[in-house]
């Protein structure tokens, strides 16, 4: 099989995260926090080195202030729902993953916040100019994807930020985190919420919450910390305020081997791999009259995932040719994404979404794109 569908969860992972999940189930799997002895120690030990180790892979400065999630939809929601107790307004873009709108949707519905989406170009593209344009005096938040999960478009969100710096920024990072360098200190990032199980190559069930020491988020969960137990109140300090419950001691460990495999091989150059497996595809495909490329179309301006439509094919059944056919596994339709199909012009259909990894090859490449021109022929024939 020729795995194409990273941007929902990477595979294959590096050995060494399923090694050091192994090896955590068999010497480190005590619960952290809660007892003294030493399997539970060691899991502390092992919970704080990844803390450590993801804030330094992040310039995050002090690992307390990131909190450990089940995936990026959970680091999500306890941002927005942390954060905005008070209301306000809210700004996002039309690219947004429904980990965003859902959330930001209900609380708009249930009239705690005002929201403004902003529009995108047709390729997703977001001009940081319109953002600081929806500004109004009670805005407490803006949103926004770093890369669409739909076609990979990059948002500058840095830029966003120069020009807003008073306004906090959330920023998803679910398609960037290990996949673009990422510095939370240059960029001004007020929120970082990431997936484990992507760019990092952690296992499922991982993934995370960079807040800033400036905010203060309320609690979406409160239970077991291990710390303050004679407290009926929830602890109101990091990482214990955001982080009720038994961690995932195993997936952690995993999470930490893949950020160590990106610290040892260096995101630069992923990112130079992932850049030429994005060019051989887009150029493969480029030429086709029958097939189009949705988004930028140029891997500078984004992150391994292309898009595309053939005139006249259904994307469901373009996916189920490529897999039965081929042997590529992909992912067609809207890709938990509405507005940003209506963004692209490919509602209601969707897209045929190829999503890379470090693991792909040159070769697979060239197999994607003999696949998708023979589908594309064998409709015209
Ligand atoms: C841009 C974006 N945000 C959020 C999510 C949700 O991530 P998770 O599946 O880890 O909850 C995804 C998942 O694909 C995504 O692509």
């Amino acid at each position: 099989m020729i795995y194409l569908d990273n941007a929902a969860t990477t595979f294959p992972k590096p050995d060494s995260v399923w090694e050091a999940v192994v090896d955590c189930g068999r010497n480190s799997c005590g619960n952290p926090g809660r007892s003294g002895h030493p399997l539970a120690a060691a899991a502390a030990r092992e919970i704080f080195a990844a803390r450590e180790a993801l804030a330094e892979f992040f310039n995050a400065g002090d690992s307390s202030r990131i909190v450990f999630t089940c995936n990026a939809t959970m680091a999500l929601n306890t941002a927005l729902y942390g954060y905005l107790t008070d209301g306000g307004h809210v700004i996002t873009s039309s690219m947004e993953h429904n980990s965003v709108m859902r959330p930001l949707h209900t609380l708009q519905q249930q009239g705690r916040i005002t929201l403004t989406v902003v529009p995108c170009s047709p390729r997703g593209e977001l001009d940081p100019d319109d953002v600081k344009r929806a500004v109004q005096a009670d805005t407490r938040l803006v949103v926004l994807t770093h890369a669409s999960n739909v076609c990979g478009t990059i948002f500058p969100v840095a830029d966003v930020k120069q020009r807003l710096p008073e306004v906090p920024l959330l920023v998803d990072a679910a398609q960037t985190a290990g996949a673009l360098p990422i510095d939370i200190v240059q960029s001004g990032i007020d929120m970082l919420a990431f997936a484990g199980h992507k760019g990092l190559l952690g296992p499922m069930g991982t993934g995370g919450l960079y807040v800033a020491p400036s905010l203060r988020l309320a609690p979406v969960m409160q239970g077991g910390t291990g710390s303050r137990s004679e407290d009926l109140a929830h602890p109101g300090f990091m990482p214990d305020a955001l982080e009720a419950g038994t961690p995932n001691v195993p997936g952690v460990c995993g999470l930490h081997a893949g950020v160590r495999f990106l610290q040892e091989t260096g995101v630069a150059t992923v990112r130079a791999h992932e850049m030429s497996l994005t060019r051989l595809l887009i150029d493969g495909l480029a030429g086709h009259d029958r097939i189009r490329i949705h988004g930028p179309a140029d891997p500078a301006r984004q992150t391994a995932v292309v898009s595309v439509t053939i005139n006249g094919r259904d994307p469901g059944a373009i996916a189920r040719s490529l897999d039965r056919d081929f042997g590529i596994a992909c992912r067609a339709s809207l890709h938990c994404a509405p507005l940003a199909h209506q963004t692209l012009g490919t509602c209601p259909e969707g897209t045929v979404r190829l999503s890379m990894s470090y693991f792909n090859t040159l070769d697979d490449m060239q197999q994607a794109v003999r696949a998708l021109h023979a589908i594309a022929e064998q409709e015209e024939a």
